[in-house]
């Protein structure tokens, strides 16, 4: 009996999306966090036969169901090796990996929530804005801004452009600031100690900031510079993608926020004459506007490209109804822009219920801001959250009762305006879309 297993051809994609899923920017961090050999951990990725223990531990890691990739031609070992060595207490393997069209039956469909996978179908591009990414991480010490209100896509295009980096041999990190402690984004040392031991680990290199970390001599930002520019980058030696999502978190920590975005400004300015530098690539995501205040030429947010995420267009629409093969005519398409204009996952979400067959397009957006409406945890999370702040929910209801477009102060606008709830015209806000607008109008 062999004891010995392989992914399938076909489920390599899945494998190396599950590296992603897991925040394992590199076959090293996996190797590194198992504590198994690269080689093992390169052959598992590449299908070739790896000792079925090891199968199994690696697909535990990476929440895949060992039995669901490994290669069926080695049908003894599977059907003989029922009894996995350890059972995973990973929640189910989330269905967000689906490879084909074919398998967009309505079973098979992943609920269009968070990020969506790069090499799914479902992924749908958006004018050129792919291909600026890819074309500008391709290029020495590049700085990509995305920005764009919650829910509109900024994450699954980060990963989408790690993804291509990945592809080109690059290095990649992934962090979300969302996840940062307090404690570490109120300190400056604590956070770019954080920083410099997460981008280590996700490149798989071991710790090393004792040697590096020394105050009396440089500052924070200084050792932490030191580290990437003495440690980091030359022993990886190849383009390095960082991306930092959720930027915005720290904003309101003003302790840190000079310094942090003032080293990242630096970084990118220092890759204009050092070749070390120049392998260094930024992608930042925000949802808020910049509304800190910092010195222009310190500032990463007034460099770099930017890209500004906008809502799908009625091609973009379309071509997502036609993947779900949903035969759509344009006046239907018209009619679901009518309610929630080309809003990412609010549009995912209806493709989502009209494809389970429960509902028509017509009931469907008649009852959308209703209680029992598709979309009613998404409203009732935003209603939470402005519930809490008085006088946002007083202004907030001023713009969906009214006709006209409405001036607030900066800090509303930039909080209902990152909670995806309106729509900026010049200083003035409307609501994002008539579902908003029906329901707020309706309970504030
Ligand atoms: N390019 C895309 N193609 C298809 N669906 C998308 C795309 N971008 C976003 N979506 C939909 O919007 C949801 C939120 O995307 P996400 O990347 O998490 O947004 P953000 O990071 O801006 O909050 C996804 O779960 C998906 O339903
Ligand atoms: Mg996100």
């Amino acid at each position: 009996m062999s004891r010995s297993l392989k992914v399938s051809s076909k489920h390599l994609e899945t494998v190396k999306l599950a590296l992603f899923r897991n925040s394992f920017p590199s076959q090293r961090a996996l190797a590194l966090d198992l504590g198994l050999a690269l080689s093992t951990v390169s052959r598992f990725c590449t299908g070739k036969s790896v000792d079925y223990g090891t199968f199994v531990d690696i697909c535990d890691k990476l929440t895949l169901e060992w039995k669901d990739i490994a290669d069926s031609s080695n049908s003894i070992a599977l059907s003989q090796q029922s009894k996995p060595k350890k059972t995973s207490n990973k929640p189910e393997k989330s269905s967000a990996v689906i490879t084909t069209s074919t398998e967009l039956a309505s079973e098979n469909l992943p609920f269009p929530e968070g990020v969506v996978p790069p090499n799914s179908p479902l992924y749908q591009t958006r004018n050129d804005i792919e291909s600026i990414c890819n074309n500008t991480i391709v290029k020495p010490a590049s700085l990509i801004r995305i920005k764009a209100p919650t829910l509109m896509g900024k994450s699954s295009l980060m990963i989408k452009v790690l993804a291509y980096a990945q592809a080109q041999n690059y290095q990649t990190v992934y962090l979300d600031l969302n996840n940062v402690d307090r404690a570490i984004v109120t300190d400056l040392d604590k956070f770019l100690r954080w920083l410099c031991v997460m981008v280590g680990k996700q490149l798989g290199l071991e710790n090393q900031l004792n040697d590096y970390w020394d105050l009396e001599i440089l500052g924070s930002n200084g050792n932490c510079t030191a580290y990437f520019e003495e440690y980091l980058l030359p022993t990886i030696n190849c383009p390095v993608v960082l991306g930092l999502d959720e930027v915005d978190r720290l904003f309101p920590y003003e302790s840190i926020i000079e310094d942090f975005f003032g080293m990242l400004r630096s970084w990118h300015e220092k890759g204009k004459i050092s070749t070390i530098w120049q392998n260094l690539r930024l992608i930042l995501a925000h949802s808020t506007e910049v509304y800190i205040s910092l010195d222009l030429n310190q500032s990463p947010f007034n460099a770099g490209v930017p890209i500004e995420l906008l809502e799908f267009n009625i091609n973009e629409i379309e071509n997502l109804a036609n993947l779900h093969q949903l035969d759509w005519k344009a006046n239907e398409i018209e009619k679901l822009i009518e309610i929630l204009e080309g809003h990412p996952y609010l549009i995912r979400l209806a493709i989502y219920y009209l494809k389970q067959g429960k509902v028509s397009l017509n009931s469907l957006l008649e009852n959308a801001a209703k209680e029992t409406s598709i979309y009613s945890n998404h409203l009732r999370r935003n209603l939470d959250i402005i519930l809490q702040k008085p006088t946002l929910a007083k202004s907030f209801k001023q713009v969906v009762t009214s006709n006209q477009p409405i001036e607030l102060n900066p800090i509303e606008t930039y909080q209902l305006y990152s909670m995806g709830l309106v729509e900026l015209q010049d200083n003035r806000v409307i609501p994002r879309c008539n579902l908003y607008r029906d329901y707020f109008s309706r309970v504030l």
